[in-house]
């Protein structure tokens, strides 16, 4: 079995749950999808940084990564906006109240899950488990965990970023 020494891209714990999966699969490259899938469940959508840093840890080219991530559309890799905003909508987060954070935040930003506003300020996704289901309902704005979220919180943090009174 191989062994891992790839340092993850940040401290964020939700690597783990990324370098798990790889893992248990012997940090084999047939762990690809299953590594990338991960991922995307742990941060919403995939960036330089985790398509980088599976690359590395299941010594594939990223060329072949990059591939694979956009070959499937099953993977969203890191969108367009400005910021970007995540909502849990895990079993933790979806039973204390994360739909409703999601729908005031869809109303806020006048987008659904996986748009980008027109003027590019707000990307808008969901993820599976942030990893952080004490915290639920649980968003991430801007790489920043926010927990315990009011569905009126959670716009008004939207409506700062879409600024100009809008
Ligand atoms: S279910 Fe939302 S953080 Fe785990």
């Amino acid at each position: 079995m191989r062994t891992n020494t790839i340092a993850p891209p940040s401290d964020d714990k939700r690597w783990r749950i990324v370098q798990a999966t790889m893992r248990r699969h012997g940090f084999a490259p047939d762990a690809l999808i299953e590594a990338l899938h991960s991922a995307q469940e742990a941060f919403g959508y995939l960036d330089d940084d985790a398509l980088r840093y599976v690359g590395k840890s299941l010594h594939l080219p990223l060329s072949r990564v990059y591939g694979v991530a956009t070959f499937y559309n099953l993977f969203t890799l890191k969108p367009q906006g400005e910021h970007t905003c995540v909502v849990c909508m895990g079993t933790a987060c979806y039973i204390k109240g994360g739909p409703d954070v999601l729908k005031a935040i869809e109303d806020a930003a006048g987008v659904r899950k996986g748009e980008t506003t027109p003027d590019k300020k707000v990307s808008l996704l969901v993820a599976r488990c942030l990893g952080a289901c004490a915290l639920a309902p649980a968003v991430v704005f801007d790489g920043e965990m926010d927990g315990q979220l009011a569905p009126g919180q959670a716009a008004s943090r939207i409506k700062e970023w879409m600024g100009d009174g809008n």
